[in-house]
């Protein structure tokens, strides 16, 4: 049987996610996406009318095939947890079940188990003021949005995962190194998310034989990455300074994605894995 995947945060073609699901469904797995709630009228829309189609494109010359896309929001656990603003808001009310529990429950009754599950999004509303501006507010929704919602998510799913199975996220090297720019609690939270794929590791391994680790990322102008406004300089500084002097694809990190979710990799986890050109190595720019 194929392996099938869970990836939460696709809301377009342009993200590490997207990417991930491509090289995913080209070794053969079968993909189910999770779209953040207000994104996801604007994604099922653009996906049927055919406008991603050019980027479905798989290597064989086959069309990626979307299972299935769920409304997900996942800085909230259960419907309890949901404030009213939240649920009277327009853009949530038209969807339902987008919590991370009842995800993973409609997910269960839809197709009994999964193998693969992917946490591809971060979320930090103060992003673009220094951590000494921060508010304590900003700071705790980075934390929920970007760390958090990776425990919760492999909470809920874990129950349903089949032994063997493999989990993998998205990581930055601003949790270990200074990045100026990359604020409002988001290096915290990076730090936060990498520090739990050890511990996650061993707990999912232990009671699951499920496997956890992290894709350090190198910088890809993906919508996320573009509303904290310094990408392109990123991305410049990675060309002049990184080992590999090229562009970083997404399709890269996807490969890798795969590599680590697969049978090949089935002695590793609790890492974190650079795929960034082998900027992470470099202690001064040259
Ligand atoms: P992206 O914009 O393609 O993906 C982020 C996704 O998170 C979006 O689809 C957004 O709708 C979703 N999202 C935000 N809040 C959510 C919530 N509460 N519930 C569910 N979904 C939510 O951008 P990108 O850059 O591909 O981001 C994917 C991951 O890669 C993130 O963890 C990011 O931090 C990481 N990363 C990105 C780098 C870059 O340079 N683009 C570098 C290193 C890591």
């Amino acid at each position: 049987r194929g392996k099938r995947a869970f990836i939460a945060g696709i809301a377009d073609d342009n993200g590490y996610g997207w990417a991930i699901a491509k090289s995913l469904a080209a070794a053969g797995a079968e993909i189910l996406i999770g779209t953040w709630v207000p994104a996801l009228n604007i994604f099922e829309t653009s996906l049927k009318r055919g406008k991603f189609d050019e980027s479905r494109v798989l290597p064989d010359g086959s069309l990626m095939n979307i299972t299935k896309v769920y409304a997900l929001d996942a800085v909230y656990d259960n419907l309890e947890d949901v404030p009213e603003d939240v649920k009277t808001n327009k853009r949530y009310a038209g969807a339902s079940n987008w919590t991370v529990q009842e995800v993973a429950e409609s997910v269960r009754n839809d197709f009994g188990s999964i193998d693969i599950l992917v946490h591809s999004l971060a979320n930090g509303p103060e992003v673009s003021k220094p951590l000494l501006e921060t508010s304590r507010n900003g700071y705790l929704a980075a934390m929920s949005a970007s760390s958090y919602s990776f425990v919760s998510l492999l909470k809920h799913f874990v129950p349903i995962m089949n032994p063997g199975g493999a989990s993998i996220s998205l990581t930055y090297i601003a949790s270990e190194r200074i990045i100026p720019g990359y604020g409002g609690g988001m290096s915290s939270a990076k730090s936060a998310l990498q520090s739990d794929t050890r511990v996650l590791a061993f707990e999912a391994g232990r009671r699951h034989k499920i496997r956890v680790n992290t894709i350090s990322a190198g910088p890809l102008g993906s919508r996320a990455a573009k509303a904290i406004g310094f990408i392109d300089m990123m991305i410049d500084y990675s060309l002049a300074n990184a080992p590999l002097q090229k562009e970083l694809l997404a399709d890269e990190v996807g490969n890798a994605a795969a590599f680590l979710a697969s049978p090949l990799a089935s002695a590793i986890t609790g890492t974190v894995l650079y795929v960034d050109n082998g900027l992470h190595a470099m202690g001064v720019g040259v």
